[in-house]
């Protein structure tokens, strides 16, 4: 899944029509969020200029140049004169715009984090109801892990973007605009001075951040590497303590940590270099206000309240203009990540092929000339053609990547025929025709690799529907030879499975899914080699429990195991994508070809085991 560097007109409008539909819900407290930071940056640039009347009333400098309001209250209460007498109006007055501002940095900060904590929430929500609906075909083709960094840090950095790094753009905007307008209003000779570095400081702190930008991209993908190895081997601790490798495994973890510590190292000078020259630029501004300040306060150009207030405004702005830069050069960061996010929301979900009908699936399964080939990939499956009548059961035996499953992920429509690759027909019908969910309902597959979720054993058999009665759990449990298992488990049906709970055996797991399948009476039920980790005795268990629903549904059973396939009513043997024998046990086990071999080695193998 990799993100492009140049985006076309189309993709970036999709991004921002992406962007604006998960502000829904969050626009609103963002709005409040920055007016509130506005007013509190007023209220902040107001402070100085409250300081400046009051110190150049005392010293009884030149008359200070308010706007006419202003001076219209000021006349109002007793002029210039009755302030310099009650110096606590003026303290008072202070005190208000500082709790004006502390007020609305309280709103701004409530407003931001509702914002922010609503857009995540609609984020994550979008995308994983979408990635819900996303084919089949698409999760295979993309790394689970890579998925969820997408839905969780690169849903953060997109939180961090909107909620902090835009807001601070706006304040720091409302904040140099108030200032410079004070400033100019003061004295704008001064004001042009002060302003020499500021330039300098946005410029550099830019083209900083920009480089250091990509270098804090490459540590993030390095620490995504170190995980991904942690995790990769956490997971497989099995098979690496199996064959002895933690040593091999613990030198290349060592390796990789080496590389991303050196990353950082790396950083650490120029770091400590621009955050210095930064230091330097900004005492230059402060300097020069200082200097040039002096010198028209002594000329007379500007009264000393004047002069205490810019060097306020000068202390004031230093900070967010160095942070401008830096800012403007993460939103490059944020870009990405929502490049990354749009890939998954502009990947289409999965439709309907057809005329999404809901047709009775108890009809003949016919494969009509099926071919396929996966994206990209050789043909695997050529000219499959086979009916089987409804109830009856289809044995398939096939060497490993003969084409087995993907027959039946076919059926399941999990992957889509081609328009030239011919038909598979349910009662006549043809499967493209038919709604995908209400196909999918009817047919009970067990998958080859089965896979239980973390939760309990009743809710993991009966997962297909939402409070499934227990007894109806048990009935499949016991038809899977589960049930005593299960009673035996001192929580039973409550039982966890996974991490928080028992781990069962490889047998066990398949019988879970059997049993899962087995819940629903569908009309077709697919058994994937799902016999195999059971030992045959189990595995004629099941399969007479089985026998009950012969008859009533059709059943496919892919198996390399002879015993399982003998009471099918059609065999078929499938090489490398062709069938290339069909017939029953009968006729198979005499017909001179792959089957009567593998017969042959089968009964020698069990005469040999017995
Ligand atoms: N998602 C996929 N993308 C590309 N190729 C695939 C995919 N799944 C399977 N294949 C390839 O298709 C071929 C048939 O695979 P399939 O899983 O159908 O075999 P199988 O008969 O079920 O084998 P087994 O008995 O080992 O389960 C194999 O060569 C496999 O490499
Ligand atoms: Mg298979």
């Amino acid at each position: 899944m990799e993100t492009k560097a140049k985006k076309t007109k189309e993709e970036k409008a999709f991004n921002r029509k992406l962007i604006w539909s998960f502000l829904r819900g969050s626009k609103l407290f963002f709005i409040v969020s920055m007016l509130a930071s506005a007013v509190a940056a007023l209220a902040d640039m107001l402070i100085p200029q409250i300081v400046r009347i009051s110190v150049d009333n005392a010293l009884g400098g030149k008359e200070a140049n308010l706007p006419g309001f202003v001076m219209d209250l000021v006349d109002r209460v007793g002029g210039f004169a009755w302030l310099g007498e009650h110096i606590w109006v003026m303290s008072l007055a202070i005190l208000l715009a500082a709790a004006v501002k502390v007020a609305s940095q309280y709103a701004f900060r409530v407003y931001n984090t509702k914002g922010a904590e609503t857009l995540v929430k609609t984020m994550r929500d979008s995308l994983f109801s979408h990635i819900e609906r996303l084919p089949f075909s698409w999760h295979m083709k993309h790394r689970t892990g890579d998925i969820i960094q997408r839905c969780t840090s690169d849903i953060d950095t997109m939180k961090n973007f909107v909620s902090e790094q835009m807001t601070s753009i706006f304040r720091t905007l409302v904040l140099l605009g108030l200032s410079l307008g004070f400033m100019f209003s003061m004295n704008w000779k001064l004001t042009l001075i002060a302003m020499i570095p500021v330039p300098w400081i946005i410029v550099r702190s830019f083209q900083f951040h920009k480089k250091i930008g990509e270098a804090f991209l490459a540590c993030d993908e390095n620490e995504g590497k170190l995980s991904a190895m942690a995790q990769e081997n956490l997971t497989g601790v099995r098979v690496v303590r199996a064959f002895g490798r933690e040593r091999y495994e613990k030198d290349r973890f060592e390796e990789q940590n080496r590389v991303y510590t050196g990353m950082w190292m790396k950083l650490a000078r120029p770091m400590a270099q621009f955050w210095s020259i930064g230091d330097v630029l900004s005492g230059t501004q402060i300097l020069l206000i200082v200097v040039f300040g002096s010198l028209f306060a002594i000329r007379g150009e500007m009264t000393a309240g004047e002069y205490i207030a810019f060097l306020s405004y000068g202390a004031t702005m230093t900070w967010p203009i160095r942070m401008l830069g830096r800012m403007i050069s993460e939103m490059s960061k944020a870009g990405v990540s929502v490049d990354r996010i749009a890939y998954i929301m502009a990947s289409p979900e999965e439709e309907e092929t057809g005329r999404a009908l809901c047709p009775d699936l108890n009809g003949d399964i016919e494969f009509d000339h099926v071919s396929f080939a996966y994206e990209g990939g050789p043909e695997i499956l050529h000219d499959i053609s086979f009916t089987m009548k409804a109830g009856t059961t289809l044995g398939i035996l096939g060497g490993t990547g003969s084409g087995k499953s993907t027959m039946m992920l076919l059926l399941d429509k999990l992957y889509p025929i081609a328009e030239d690759g011919g038909s598979i027909r349910i009662g006549g019908v043809d499967i493209r025709d038919i709604q995908n969910e209400h196909l999918r309902k009817n047919i009970g597959m067990v998958l080859q690799e089965p896979y239980l979720f973390s939760r309990t054993l009743k809710e993991n058999i009966g997962i297909t529907e939402t409070d499934m009665p227990l007894e109806r759990i048990r009935a499949a449990a016991r038809d899977a030879c589960l049930d005593d298992t299960i009673q035996s488990f001192q929580k039973g049906y409550d039982t966890f499975v996974g991490e928080r709970g028992v781990t069962l055996s490889g047998g066990q797991k398949q019988r879970a899914a059997i049993a899962r399948a087995l819940t629903r009476n569908t009309p077709i039920l697919i058994f994937d080699d799902s016999l195999s980790a059971v030992d045959t005795e189990t595995d004629a268990r099941i399969r007479k429990a089985l026998e009950k629903r012969f008859g009533s549904a059709s059943i496919l059973l892919i198996s390399h195991r002879i015993t399982t396939l003998s009471k099918a009513d059609q065999i078929l043997v499938l090489d490398r994508g062709r069938i290339v024998e069909r017939g029953t046990h009968e006729q198979l086990s005499h017909g001179g070809g792959v089957y009567e071999q593998i017969c042959r080695i089968q009964s020698g193998a069990e005469e040999v085991g017995a």
